[in-house]
Parts: C-alpha cells; sequence; structure tokens
C-alpha cells in the first residue's frame, strides 16, 4: 500500500527537474526540447533515451523503457518505489516519514529462516565454544568492529540449527533453505565448524553463507549454500547493498575477487568495493557494476589466476561498454594480504594509478612469448589486434596502436588494417515497430492520447465499451480510473499512481514507442474508436456464428441470424 497521498508524491516528483537527476546518472545532452543520452536499460551505444523536461518523463526509442524520475531510479538502482520517491524527496529537500522501506519479498518465509540463522550463528562465535575461532579471527586481524559490520558468525556442532529451525519452520521450507538436509535419521546441519559469512541479496538480506574452515582439515576452505530460490550466485555480487552509495558518491568501484578482501579493505576506509566470490562474472553481474559507477577498477589477486580472471571480467564488461580500469598486486598477493603487508597508503596509492586495461592487456599477453623471436611477435600482434576490437574507447585504442607500434618498430597502418571496421550502428528508427495489427494500432493510439487529454478519456468513456486487447483494457480502464478520482490527467503523475506496475509500464512503453506525436485531431480519435467498435462487432458476429453452429432448435438459430444481421449492418 501506497503510505503518501497522490498529491504528496506530485509534490515530491515536482521538487526536482527529471533532466537534473537522470543527469547525475547518465550524460545528457540537449537537442531541442528534450535531452538526450544512452539508455542504460539495455546495451547500447547510441542516444536512445529522451528525457522530457516539459513533461517530466524519459523514453527510450530502442527498448521503450519509460517512466517518471522514480521509476527511472528504481530501475537503476534496483529499489523499490517507495524507496525511489524517498530518494527524491531527500533530494528535493522534502520531508517525508514513511519509515524504512522494504521490498515485496517473495520468499517471506525462506527470509525469515535466515534472519533467525544469522542471530544463531553471530550468536555462536560469542559463545565459550566459539574462542577457537575468534582466536582465528584475531589472528587475520579481523577486530570487532568487522565481525560486527559483516555479521559473521559460526556454525558448531552438528545438528544444532536443523532442530531449531524445524521446530520454528515447516519442514519443506527448511529443507529449501539451502541450510539444512535429511536422511533417514531426520534432519542435519550442512555446516558445522565454519566461520559463517553471510552473502545479502541486493538490497541487503541475508541469503546465503560462506563457510571457512578454522580449526580442521578440509578439501574445501570455503563450503557455499547451493542455489536457492533466493540466492541465485550469478545475479548477486559481494557487498552490493554496503557499497552501493559510496562507488555512486565516488562515481568509482573496486572489484575484488574474495568477500575477505573485501573485508580487508574496509578496515582502512576503502567501502566503494565489492567481490564476485571466485567465479566467472555473468552478463548479470556486468551489467550491476556497470550501474554502480563510471570508473570501474578490477583489483583481483595478483597470482596467475588473478590475471586470469582479470582478462575474464574486462572482456565481460568491455561487452556492454565499459572500459575498465586494472590494478595488479606484487608477489602473487591478494588485496587482503597486499593491505597487511604494505598498509594504507601503499594500497590507496594502488587505488589511485590503476593502468589501462590495454596496457593489462599488453603484458598479460606478452606472458610467456620470446619477443626476440619473430614466431611469438607474431602471435602477440595478432592476439593483440583481437583485444583492440573489443573495445568501444577510440582514444585508448589509438594510444595503444601507438604503443605497440612503436615497441614491436610495424608500421601502425599494419595494425590498422586488421582492425574490424566499426559498423556504424543506424539509428534504430529502422526497428520494426511492435504493434501489427490495425486493430492494436487504433488500441495504442486512443490510449495514448487518453494519458495526455481529458477530452480524450471522455470519448472513451461515451463511446467505447470494450477494449479487445487485456493488457491495453487495463491501462484504459486504470487511465479513467484515475481521471474520475482526480479529475485530470497527466502521464507522469499516472505512472506515480501505479506505483510503476511493471505490467502497465511495459505496455505504456509500447504504446510510446509506437505513437510519437504530440497532437491528435478528433477524427484521429474517431477513427480509433470506430476500427475498436468494428472489432468487437467482428468478434461478437464470430462468437454468434460458433454459437448457432451448436444449437438444433430452428427457432433459436433463427433468433441468433437475426442479430448476426442486425450487426451486420451496423458495420
Ligand atoms: N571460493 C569458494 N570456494 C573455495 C575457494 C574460494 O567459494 N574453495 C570463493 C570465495 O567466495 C572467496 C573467493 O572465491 O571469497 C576468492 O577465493 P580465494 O582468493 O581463495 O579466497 P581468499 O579471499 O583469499 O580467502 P582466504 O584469505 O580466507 O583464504
Ligand atoms: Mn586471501
Amino acid at each position: 500500500m501506497n503510505v503518501l497521498s497522490q498529491e504528496k508524491i506530485s509534490e515530491i516528483r515536482n521538487s526536482i527537474n527529471i533532466v537534473d537527476v537522470i543527469s547525475s546518472y547518465i550524460p545528457l545532452t540537449p537537442k531541442g526540447k528534450n535531452y538526450f543520452g544512452v539508455c542504460p536499460f539495455h546495451d547500447d551505444t547510441n542516444p536512445s533515451m529522451s528525457v522530457s523536461p516539459s513533461r517530466q518523463i524519459y523514453k527510450c526509442f530502442s527498448c521503450g523503457a519509460t517512466g517518471t524520475v522514480f521509476k527511472f531510479i528504481m530501475d537503476y538502482e534496483n529499489i523499490s518505489f517507495m524507496e525511489a520517491v524517498k530518494k527524491v524527496a531527500d533530494l528535493g529537500g522534502i520531508v517525508v516519514n514513511i519509515g524504512k522501506v522494504h521490498k515485496k519479498q517473495t520468499h517471506p518465509e525462506l527470509h525469515q529462516i535466515y534472519d533467525l540463522s544469522l542471530k544463531f550463528y553471530i550468536n555462536n562465535l560469542n559463545t565459550a565454544a566459539g574462542k577457537e575461532a575468534r582466536e582465528y579471527l584475531n589472528n587475520r586481524n579481523i577486530n570487532e568492529e568487522v565481525i560486527k559490520e559483516f555479521q559473521i558468525g559460526l556454525a558448531l556442532k552438528k545438528d544444532m540449527l536443523s532442530k531449531i529451525l524445524t521446530q520454528k519452520f515447516k519442514p519443506t521450507e527448511v529443507l529449501k533453505s539451502g541450510l539444512i538436509g535429511k536422511n533417514d535419521y531426520g534432519y542435519y546441519d550442512l555446516f558445522y565448524d565454519r566461520i559463517m559469512f553471510p552473502l545479502y541479496d541486493l538490497d541487503g538480506n541475508p541469503v546465503a553463507y560462506s563457510g571457512r574452515i578454522y580449526n580442521r582439515q578440509d578439501n574445501s576452505k570455503y563450503f557455499n549454500t547451493r542455489e536457492t530460490e533466493i540466492f541465485k550466485k550469478g545475479e548477486l555480487i559481494y557487498n552490493y547493498h554496503r557499497a552501493r552509495d559510496e562507488a555512486r558518491r565516488k562515481n568509482q568501484v573496486i572489484v575484488m575477487e574474495g568477500f575477505m578482501d573485501v573485508i580487508r579493505a574496509y578496515t582502512i576506509d576503502v567501502k566503494n568495493v565489492i567481490a564476485t566470490m571466485g567465479t566467472a562474472v555473468t552478463d548479470v553481474q556486468a551489467n550491476l557494476i556497470k550501474r554502480m559507477a563510471k570508473e570501474i577498477i578490477l583489483c583481483f589477486d595478483g597470482d596467475e589466476a588473478g590475471a586470469k580472471a582479470t582478462m575474464a571480467c574486462s572482456n565481460e564488461l568491455l561487452k556492454i561498454g565499459v572500459t575498465p580500469k586494472v590494478i595488479r598486486l606484487e608477489n602473487n598477493l591478494d588485496p587482503d594480504e597486499y593491505i597487511q603487508k604494505y598498509g594504507k597508503d601503499a594500497f590507496r596509492k594502488k587505488i589511485d594509478n590503476p593502468i589501462s586495461v590495454m596496457d593489462f592487456k599488453l603484458s598479460y599477453l606478452k606472458n610467456g612469448k620470446d619477443l626476440n623471436s619473430s614466431v611469438d611477435q607474431a602471435k602477440y600482434i595478432n592476439e593483440l589486434i583481437v583485444e583492440l576490437n573489443k573495445i568501444d574507447d577510440d582514444i585508448l585504442k589509438d594510444l595503444t596502436i601507438k604503443k605497440v607500434a612503436t615497441e614491436m618498430n610495424v608500421d601502425e597502418s599494419l595494425i590498422r588494417n586488421h582492425l574490424e571496421k566499426k559498423e556504424v550502428k543506424p539509428i534504430r528508427q529502422s526497428e520494426p515497430p511492435s504493434v501489427t495489427t490495425k486493430y492494436e494500432k487504433a488500441e495504442s493510439g486512443l490510449i495514448y492520447y487518453m494519458l495526455k487529454s481529458p477530452e480524450v478519456i471522455t470519448m472513451y468513456n461515451n463511446k467505447v465499451t470494450y477494449i479487445p486487447t487485456k493488457e491495453y483494457r487495463q491501462l484504459a480502464r486504470e487511465i479513467s480510473a484515475f481521471y474520475k478520482n482526480f479529475g485530470f490527467i497527466n502521464e507522469a503523475s499516472f505512472i506515480d499512481y501505479i506505483e510503476c506496475d511493471s505490467e502497465l509500464m511495459e505496455t505504456i512503453g509500447k504504446i510510446n514507442k509506437n505513437n510519437t506525436k504530440e497532437t491528435y485531431t478528433l477524427e484521429e480519435i474517431e477513427d480509433y474508436i470506430n476500427v475498436i467498435k468494428d472489432y468487437n462487432v467482428k468478434e461478437e458476429i464470430k462468437r454468434l456464428t460458433n454459437r448457432m453452429k451448436n444449437l438444433t432448435d430452428p427457432l433459436d438459430k433463427a433468433k441468433i441470424a437475426e442479430e448476426i444481421v442486425g450487426l451486420k449492418k451496423g458495420v
């Protein structure tokens, strides 16, 4: 439920200019009466997104994303409608009291199980039995404060958690959590004798653990919760929720491999850090990282595996148009070890002097090659060309070509001739509109203008009894209800009224994509309405004809035939 009135939400929306807010996320350039930028909601390098200061709405001509400032922040930051409203209120200096806002949780019981398990593990660490684990953390220079901040806990003897959880929750849910197993003897804990590091979803809810051994031999240093309904490994990033604001403030985010590295960075007050947690970065993660900040610095482990991971991660980022920077740590150290060995200042110096992704790749490709041999020289240049083709950044590309040409004593043109010609992407006007039939066109056109004009809403109310397509029908009804309620219509207020409901927003996106003309004539609206009516009549005739087929009584048949004739006359 919406705890703020429609008026208050409008006041908040009007307290800022959508152009100012969106341009704090993506660069915008003025053109005519609107502003344009590269849409952050799909892969693109063209400025397909337009932001209208007069309508206080943005709209992407390519992917159809549209909405008010709230919707933009919701999608950009992965937060709820109310959280976005709160953010904008803060920007506009409006005090709102909506308390702590929570996203709707889809699996409340699983979340409750995790909340309870977290309390349980945290408590274990403080008991007498937790002494050895506390000593381990102490030896690693992880102090009380850090333990508290990162909610580090401890799984002790077997089967303690399973008893608590099965008493309180449905066994099916408990088994779904990935914390408890079941065999012929009953339920048992999957984690024991491990220091428990909670992993969080993007909103900061604990949804999994990584458990580290500390007092015994075991094949796996870390044991992680398997994937569950609330934990999809490839879709989350360690420390995302804590780092998000700091990353935005600094417009910089540092990506590490392990969560221990992140925790260590925190101790020296570097808080715009996240971790990929040792697996290949997925496109979902890459897109999340892309949205965190403009400057992205990869700071993986100093060993060979870390260099390989840097290659893989930077390629995933380059694919979506991000050119990251790179930090390499000497002596195979990981950030945790490096910070402990060389201290805060040395590490900060590293952050302040990252190398370009191409400089990193140059040295990476040189590894294991004898650059005095022409065989390896050719191999090096060929591999380099492959990498050059991956980057969008023309300046960096040019600098790298010059550097390598000098270094290898070859002609620049030799390298340039081997580069793929950069395809100039056509501005996406050529994309086929998604509306196909003339009926859909009419529906979409009618609703487009309903969102702009009370006159059109009144025509809809008086003349249209039924809109055939479900999604359009629902939207039209909502618009009409809004107008009845508030006595005015404007797109921005309407969108906020429906709290950016995703289905309705998708339909609005579709409609906006297929209609662009600001003004309408009454004839056009009449036309739309007639097409819709015509469609309804045809459907009704179809329905009656079918019914007639199933009838046997000649009198009944005649009655329906008459109805059909009547309808046909009207067409
Ligand atoms: N990892 C894992 N399972 C393992 C090893 C690693 O899940 N057996 C993941 C963990 O998420 C870890 C990340 O990969 O954070 C990086 O691994 P590694 O560099 O080995 O961990 P460290 O951060 O060095 O951990 P520690 O210092 O405790 O050894
Ligand atoms: Mn380590």
